[in-house]
């Protein structure tokens, strides 16, 4: 992957009108842009953003209550509620900033030594791999990378893949739940299940799970879960959670330990003390938390199953599209794809792999500056395959994937020419 980056890169708009996606209602998106990338950052409903104002109202007209005596008892109330979503027990949950600090909080914590092997796979997020390779460098440990296919013929490959992978040293076993460059849904349930049985700690990272697919966290018994709110869930930037195995609870302490860290509480376990307050920070996006999931949740009168579905109704339809128009094969079943999807497309002539990009690929910055369509390009996998991933929301209309296929169409004719000429 080309790590040039430069955020000077301009392409020159096309003098037509934007494309423009289609009511874009009570999100406050841009309504020139055909948002095609909920998975990364999400977006959140007014609502519930005026309930976060209302929030933090609330904190600065008496910011020392609000953070000595109300923080606590408000987080508890974001636990119940999260926990009711999740099926799990509110008192195993932490509120964190995000999926990347909570994985470096277990992955600190994990206690490796020369030997160790940690294992993950090839379509791990980078922030995964990028802590590791710290932390497998300080410990002695060695990082174990199962290769799992893409395209991929059904979760059982995935399962048998990744077990093969397992072996006596094997200490902490990682996997994505739902990946983020392949859109690729993991068995994570029956891995776990397989681990358990071999007695081996697992960390499921479920940044992109929870709203995107009908989640059962308590069932699942790993000893991590993580996941995110500001993705599928709706809620503002910073909704981090981590679900903890009770008796792995006592050796988990927060990365920094705060002003309250030494304050001697038998009433509430200390796991809930360091992870609710780490310092002076604006906690109003995790105490939004239950507006997100009753906003974003009341959408559709069928409630959060029927989001999703109708998500991933939306997802197969655009991918269709786009495979189609582009003739790719898709390469996961429906059963894999929740509601983002990723298909491989053509690389660019060689001497047009390195143009400036404010993003990763710069065909990324073609469709947004000449097309206004937001779509992530990226690159993936053993052999440095070229990927676009598109997600669905309620918010997407299928004409948007007709928009992204002509653009692409466009585009990668246009590289192709550049390849004729040069
Ligand atoms: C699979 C996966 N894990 C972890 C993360 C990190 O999430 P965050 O940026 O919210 O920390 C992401 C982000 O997209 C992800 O896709």
């Amino acid at each position: 992957m080309s790590t040039r980056s430069v955020h000077t890169a301009r392409i020159a708009p096309k003098d037509h009108q934007p494309a423009g996606p289609l009511a874009p209602g009570p999100w406050p998106l841009d309504p020139s842009l055909v948002f095609l990338n909920h998975g990364s950052y999400g977006s959140v409903l007014r609502p519930v953003l005026q309930a976060q104002s209302a929030i933090r109202e609330r904190m600065e007209r008496d910011p020392v209550r609000f953070f000595k005596v109300d923080l606590e008892p408000l987080t508890d109330g974001v636990r119940e509620r999260l926990g009711a979503f999740l099926n799990c027990r509110p008192a195993d949950l932490a509120l964190v900033a995000n999926a990347t600090v909570a994985i470096c909080t277990i992955l600190n914590a994990a206690d490796l030594s020369p030997g160790d092997e940690v294992l993950v796979t090839d379509h791990e997020y980078t922030s995964v791999t990028n802590e590791l390779a710290r932390i497998c460098a300080r410990t002695g440990a060695k990082l174990v990378t199962a290769t799992i296919p893409f395209p991929v013929r059904d979760s059982d490959e995935i399962l048998a893949r990744y077990l093969a992978c397992v072996t006596p040293r094997t200490r902490l076993a990682i996997i994505p739940h739902i990946t983020s460059a392949t859109s690729l849904i993991f068995p994570a349930a029956a891995i776990v299940r397989a681990l358990n049985e071999l007695g081996i700690d697992s960390l499921v990272d479920g940044a992109h799970a929870p709203g995107q697919i009908p989640l059962d966290v308590g069932a699942m018994h790993a000893t991590y879960y993580v996941g995110s709110g500001h993705k599928w869930l709706g809620a503002p930037k910073g909704t981090g959670f981590m679900h903890v195995r009770p008796d792995r609870q006592g050796r988990l302490r927060s990365l920094a330990l705060s002003s309250r860290a030494h304050k001697v509480r038998p009433e509430r376990p200390l796991f809930l003390r360091d992870f609710d307050y780490m310092g002076t920070n604006d906690y109003t996006p995790t105490l939004s938390l239950p507006s997100a999931l009753e906003a974003t949740g009341s959408l559709l009168p069928g409630g959060w199953p029927a989001l999703m579905r109708a998500n991933h109704d939306l997802i197969m339809r655009g991918r269709r599209v786009v495979s189609a128009s582009l003739d790719i094969e898709p390469p996961t079943p429906e059963a894999l794809v929740g509601t983002m999807a990723t298909l491989p497309i053509p690389d660019p002539a060689p001497h047009l792999l390195d143009r400036p990009t404010a993003y990763d690929d710069a065909l990324q910055d073609a469709l947004y500056e000449r097309h206004r369509i937001v779509a992530p390009i990226w690159r993936w996998g053993p052999q440095n395959r070229r990927v676009v991933r598109i997600s669905a929301f309620l918010y997407n209309r299928v004409e948007q994937y007709e928009m992204l296929a002509l653009a692409l169409r466009e585009e990668l004719g246009r590289e192709q020419s550049v390849r004729a000429t040069a």
